[in-house]
């Protein structure tokens, strides 16, 4: 069986204050009235033969109410208590299903484009991952984009994986012509991934599989929760993994990750002016002015103000942990 796994349990916090906890940027309308969650749902029913979302307690009917306006009946959906990251979620997900179960996993805050070229590249996964790798999707970067994981390739082959290398790094890894941006979707078996957890983070495998065991009804607990340690799969697998293959999107592709990249494809609510002298962008529908300054982003929400430059548009998201911490 093909699962469609959709990871929806992030705060998109590099996008404060537009993104919220209780309103996370994968839930707000931003394309006409269609949020980026809803889209990928609707993606969901093109290949799949059914679809699992790993989300958050405190957006369980953001989730619920998306997924009926997508048209999707035919899923369930396992509910986090807090986020510990995406190695535990996608572990979630693994312990649901068969071990021979081949996940589609995907974020929930991509824009694709030609659907045709998205199912061709999926079809191609799913046959290798069949042979038991564990497939990424690579995007041809246009950028030294600091907030991407770098697949090293050659053909299908995985040389090596970077997650979120430094600028210059990246800018080497580009240059070299070798790179290819990790997309974010991963394709394998659930018993292939879990068998890569558990050579690499053992920790993150018990404890995610005490924490599901202890479930009620796709409600997982909050205590257990607590002790896995928080650690995405590009980190804790990805970078390690022998078995790594990558396909080759020739689908169009963009992350709404940052500011920096929102603004170029945001239809939403709220005024959004590009200044284009000056490189300066401005969410808000007051009348704003820049003079003397250049590369900066504003952003107004009705309680909260930020101004960005926008070269820091990826450490948005240490805002929003201070404010948690400070909470
Ligand atoms: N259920 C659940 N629980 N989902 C989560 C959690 C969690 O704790 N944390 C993140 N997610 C979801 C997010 O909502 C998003 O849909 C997806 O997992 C990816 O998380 P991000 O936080 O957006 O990751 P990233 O953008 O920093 O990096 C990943 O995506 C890049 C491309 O967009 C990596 O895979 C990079 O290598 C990749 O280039
Ligand atoms: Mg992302």
């Amino acid at each position: 069986k093909l699962i469609h796994v959709i990871l929806s349990g992030g705060v998109g916090s590099r996008l404060w204050p537009v993104s919220r906890k209780s309103m996370p940027k994968q839930y707000i309308p931003m394309f006409g009235d269609k949020s980026l969650f809803q889209l990928t749902a609707e993606r969901s029913m093109l290949s799949v033969d059914s679809t699992l979302v790993v989300g958050n307690k405190d957006n369980y009917l953001l989730s619920q109410a998306d997924m009926m306006r997508a048209g999707v009946t035919d899923f369930t959906e396992i509910v986090e208590a807090a986020p510990r990251n995406t190695a535990a979620a996608i572990a979630f997900a693994a312990f649901a299903v068969q071990p021979d179960d081949i996940l589609l996993v995907t974020p929930s805050d991509h824009i694709i484009t030609d659907e045709r070229a998205y199912a061709d590249a999926i079809a191609e996964a799913v046959t290798l991952a069949e042979q038991d790798y564990l497939v990424t999707f690579g995007i041809t970067p246009a950028k030294p984009e600091t907030g991407y994981g770098y697949i090293e390739y050659s053909g299908n082959t995985v040389l090596s994986f970077r997650e979120k290398p430094n600028e210059q790094t990246a800018q080497m890894f580009i240059d070299s012509g070798n790179f290819l941006w990790n997309s974010g979707m991963f394709c394998f078996r659930a018993g292939v991934y879990l068998e890569e957890l558990n050579r690499y983070e053992p920790d993150i495998l018990q404890t995610a599989l005490t924490c599901y065991e202890n479930q009620t009804e796709g409600l997982l607990p909050e205590n257990e929760t607590m002790q896995i340690p928080s650690k995405s799969i590009d980190y804790a697998v990805m970078e390690r993994s022998e078995k790594i293959k990558v396909v080759q999107a020739n689908f169009g592709w963009s992350d709404l990750g940052s500011f920096e990249s929102i603004w170029e494809h945001w239809e939403g609510q709220g005024e959004i002016h590009r200044f284009k002298d000056n490189n300066c962008v401005v969410g808000s529908d007051k009348h704003v002015e820049f003079l003397g300054v250049s590369n900066i982003v504003l952003v107004e929400t009705n309680d909260a103000i930020l101004v960005l430059a926008k070269s820091s548009s990826q450490d948005v998201k240490k805002i929003y942990e201070r404010l948690e911490r400070e909470k």
